[in-house]
């Protein structure tokens, strides 16, 4: 069968599931209320994947029940080569045979070696603990990439560039993309065919006229000197018996254009900010086709390719915009009937030679390679593609001055437009992308910085009007100001297109104060708007960095906001990738340029992501694998960690970012660096526990109390005070525990003080934001908490979204009433930076309640926290919260209501997992589930020292008590 049809066919099936999912609230087999049935097998966290490069993928799936309190009793997969077998329930491949356990995620393959390109048909069944049975699910597949070096038999090919190496730092300089293409007839009908593709640039495919993927910016950032990402795409459907032809068109990209603030600052070869990597892309691609009589063939890059830089991407830069001359199309270039007489013979990679320049970034300037540098190693691409996962139509056009015409879509996203237009051959139209106008309604442009962040497209004149979306750039961009056409546009003229790695979102949230409605979609919208590839700090100036701080103060928020499972597996290998020698990770990764103070592209905060990401990623998806595999790379920080302070005081020995954009409370760097290395030494402990490294768990727990000791000495008075008096300093105290109980009240209560001083106003960055309200929350100063979140003053969120924001801001004063964008404009005023959007954890932890014990999100704690109805003077506080999060288990949703006189929530668990549930009451007698008394319900009630609790199994439940 053809697995591009089965493909279709599971997804039709979950499509059909989810769909009644949405009509009923519950999945309803055709047979009965009670069946159990199999949803959203995965491997590797995708939906048959194709190109997997490891000998053990994971395994996971979903049960859809609505019998309450399902508990997987046992599983049992098969996996076999062909379709037919599994069919006949033979798993030639692996049969796990019925193996007793609850466990539905992350379940590792132990069957057969797997080779290159292999196919593997999976299916799995379950038993419940009650008894009832799954039938088999719907198959479903995998298949290998290329794993070894000697499977690779096509060859690097590139073209003559010449170019000469760009010098000039003022000047921009945006080469054309170019297009390649390999004609080839097939003599008998193809069974099935993968293409692996790998570029050093950005390459779309095509085959026969057709793209062979909807993805962006293939195959995906990497350090290109060590290590190129290769994608693989099952073909079988677009080849065809007799002549076809293989295209592809290759971009500079990240490997060879404008990256970062390099030209801004003047760092990379000849201080232009481009070509980081090499000078001319180049391209990899391996056709891997299998006849249905079993015989094999193979059409690779080679000598035999043709190759132009004379088609319609004139320019092609992801920072700087496109230019693309529609009049320069050649119709049917990748098609076998195209006459590409013109076109020239591509060469060797190799050829290109050897191309030294004087490279400059923090550290100086020394001379470099640019020629062709073959990867050290290809790797499969392990993320989810970046493609367009949302339309928008512009709600309003003005004609700002004559023939300038301003687009608003009414929500600053990251992406690109699409433009339909009609007219004359050579007409020009340009396109110039802007988050924010000015008062008198010009596009604000001045904080991009050196990004040009323009598209322009030159019409062909075809009477029946022309399309055009760019390929090979993105912008962050609320407004589009277009000039150049004859007549005036309308709305229809562009549609605004949201690109980002398509990380799912999972998650909603709505609450009686209906603002934060708005900011929760803000959130989700500036997350999708910088996860794109990679976790960038924004998208729209000349940054689009890895920054580190920012990632690792907001990667629990976007793992409920998004299942980010994949994104974050591919990120933190560019993580490990860019660790410098001796052990810090640097300040972003990747990490094509050093910045700071030379020998000092690391600070506190920042690059303890290489320890917290990971721990997070195993926190929320039960991943061990993702600790075993930056193990030794973690040890290694640890240890450089500890040679930089053989006391185990904090250092301030980087770049001192601290709590970047507090407003005006700094924390000393040393006294957060001393947080930071006790948080990363008890991560460090429970991840060696998780990974059965037992005495090394011993060690970090050790390390742990050592450096607590030690920051006890150095930041608390004998009182028990702190010897700082940031608001930040008292968070991470609480939220690092830290502080000996003795002194916790009164450390708590100082934060109290000051927060109150300072009229119940935040004065917290980027580091002291995040757990500002969660430490309140934990410290019984919830209803403060919520006054905060609730608060509409300058800084908070609620005047954020006051004063208009549809995204996450970068800083509290980007935008202010009494000085608009005065204060920062020029500047670092980024209107699409997460950081601060690091609230959401609280918002579904403390607030709605969703919150885990354990890794993985199998055993949950739900902890509803309505606010005291009486609690804050300035307005209501919520009444009410409504937060659903789907889990790799499925749904878990809280909705809680508090009057004076009740509370109630309804919660739902998914199958297989089960939650201890607190209830906000003193008067366990009061507590009613589907209207029965606790014991009627056949439950049992704890009595915490906090709240009474009751555990429950899957399913929805209503609970009720006397607040
Ligand atoms: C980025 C930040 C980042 C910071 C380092 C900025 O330019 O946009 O978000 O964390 O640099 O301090």
């Amino acid at each position: 069968m053809n697995p591009n049809l089965v493909q279709k066919q599971v997804r039709k099936t979950w499509f059909l599931l989810l769909t009644r999912v949405m009509c009923c609230g519950n999945v309803q087999s055709a047979e009965s209320k009670d069946s159990v049935n199999i949803i959203e097998p995965r491997c590797e966290y995708r939906t048959a994947p194709l190109g997997i490069d490891t000998q053990a993928p994971r395994l996971g799936w979903r049960i859809s029940t609505e019998r309450r309190s399902w508990q997987q009793r046992a599983y049992r997969i098969l996996v076999a080569s062909s379709a037919a077998l599994l069919q006949a329930e033979s798993g030639d491949l692996w049969d796990s045979g019925e193996i007793t356990s609850s466990a539905s995620q992350q379940i590792i393959y132990r069957g057969k070696s797997l080779s290159s390109t292999q196919q593997c048909w999976w299916q799995v069944r379950v038993w419940g603990t009650d008894g009832s049975t799954s039938t088999w699910s719907v198959p479903t597949m995998w298949t290998m990439a290329l794993l070894k070096d000697s499977d690779w038999t096509a060859l690097w090919i590139s073209a003559r560039d010449s170019n000469p190496v760009h010098t000039e730092q003022k000047k921009l300089f945006l080469p054309p993309a170019r297009q390649y293409r390999r004609a080839f007839t097939l003599n008998k009908p193809v069974a099935r065919a993968l293409w692996s593709v790998s570029a050093l640039g950005i390459v779309d495919g095509w085959l026969n006229g057709q793209a062979v993927s909807d993805a962006y910016f293939e195959p995906g950032w990497s350090d290109y000197r060590k290590r190129a990402y290769v994608r693989t795409h099952d073909v079988s459907a677009l080849l065809k018996v007799g002549d076809n032809c293989l295209g592809a068109v290759v971009a500079d990209g990240w490997y060879s254009g404008y990256v970062g603030y390099g030209k801004l600052v003047g760092y990379g070869p000849y201080k232009t900010g481009r070509m980081f990597y090499g000078k001319t892309p180049a391209l990899l691609a391996q056709l891997d086709i299998t006849y249905e009589d079993g015989s094999r063939e193979q059409i690779n890059t080679d000598a035999s390719w043709q190759v132009t830089d004379a088609g319609p991407w004139r320019e092609a830069d992801l920072l700087m915009g496109e230019n693309y001359d529609a009049r320069l199309a050649q119709p049917n270039w990748s098609t076998a009937s195209f006459n590409a007489s013109n076109w020239a013979s591509v060469i060797r990679a190799e050829e290109i030679g050897s191309i030294i320049a004087p490279y400059s970034d923090n550290t100086g300037t020394r001379n470099e390679e640019y020629g062709f540098q073959r990867p050290v190693r290809l790797q499969a691409y392990s993320g989810p593609p970046v493609r367009i996962t949302r339309e928008i139509a512009p709600k309003k056009l003005r004609e700002q001055s004559p023939g300038v015409y301003i687009f608003d879509l009414g929500e600053n996203i990251a992406g690109n437009i699409r433009l339909t237009v009609n007219g004359p051959a050579g007409t020009t139209v340009r396109m110039r992308f802007g988050e924010m106008v000015h008062p008198d309604g010009r596009l604000m442009t001045e904080n991009l910085r050196k990004a040009r962040v323009t598209d322009t497209y030159i019409l062909r004149g075809d009477a029946n009007g022309e399309t055009w979306t760019p390929r090979f750039t993105y912008h962050g961009f609320q407004y589009v100001e277009l000039t150049g056409l004859a007549q005036p546009p309308t709305l229809s003229t562009i549609t605004g297109l949201v690109i980002n790695s398509d990380t799912p979102v999972v998650a909603s949230f709505a609450s009686s104060d209906v603002i934060f409605n708005q900011l929760f979609a803000n959130i989700t919208r500036t997350q999708l708007a910088n996860f794109i590839d990679i976790p960038t700090d924004c998208p729209q100036r000349d940054e689009r960095l890895g920054w580190a701080g920012d990632a690792q103060i907001y990667v629990r928020s976007s793992a409920y906001v998004a299942d980010v499972a994949s994104f974050f597996t591919k990120w933190l290998d560019d993580v490990e990738e860019a660790q410098l020698p001796e052990g810090p990770y640097p300040d972003y990764a990747p990490y094509p340029m050093g910045h700071g103070k030379p020998g000092k592209t690391f600070g506190t905060a920042w690059m303890d992501y290489g320890i917290i990401c990971p721990w997070t990623i195993w926190q929320v998806y039960g991943d061990t694998r993702v600790v075993e595999r930056h193990w030794s790379s973690m040890t290694k920080f640890m240890d450089w960690r500890k040679a930089s302070s053989p006391t185990l005081t904090g250092v301030s020995i980087g770049n001192p970012w601290g709590d970047w954009l507090n407003l005006k409370e700094d924390t000393p760097v040393e006294y957060i660096d001393a947080v930071y290395y006790a948080k990363d030494a008890l991560m460090m402990a429970e991840m060696a526990q998780a990974i059965g490294k037992e005495s090394e768990a011993a060690v970090y727990r050790q390390l742990r109390t050592d450096v607590v000791a030690r920051w006890c000495l150095d930041w608390l008075n004998v009182d028990g005070t702190l010897k700082v008096q940031t608001q930040t300093a008292h968070v991470l105290a609480l939220e690092n525990h830290l502080v000996p109980d003795a002194h916790v009240a009164a450390i708590s209560a100082r934060l109290v003080q000051r927060i109150t001083d300072n009229g119940f106003r935040m004065a917290t960055g980027f580091l002291g934001t995040k757990p500002l309200l969660p430490v309140l929350s934990a410290n019984g100063q919830h209803d403060l908490a919520v006054r905060m979140f609730q608060s509409r003053n300058f800084p908070s969120w609620g005047y954020e979204v006051e004063n208009g924001a549809t995204s996450i801001w970068e800083r509290w004063d980007s935008y202010t009433k009494e000085d608009g964008f005065g204060r920062h404009n020029a500047a670092m005023n980024s209107f699409s930076h997460y950081a601060f959007g690091s609230v959401c954890e609280w918002m579904f932890r403390d607030l709605a309640g969703i919150d885990q014990l354990g890794a993985g999100m199998q055993h949950l704690i739900i902890r509803p926290q309505p606010p005291t109805p009486t609690s804050n003077p300035e307005r209501a506080p919520m009444s009410w919260v409504r937060a659903e999060h789907t889990s790799h288990y499925g749904l878990n949703s809280v909705a809680w209501e508090r009057t004076v006189e009740q509370f109630s929530v309804k919660i739902t668990i998914p199958p297989n997992c089960d939650a201890r549930v607190f209830i906000p009451t003193s008067d366990v007698t009061s507590i009613r589930i589907d209207g029965q008394t606790v014991r009627e319900a056949g439950l049992t009630v704890e009595l915490s020292s906090t709240n009474p609790t009751l555990r429950i199994g899957s399913g929805s439940w209503n609970i009720t008590a006397k607040p």
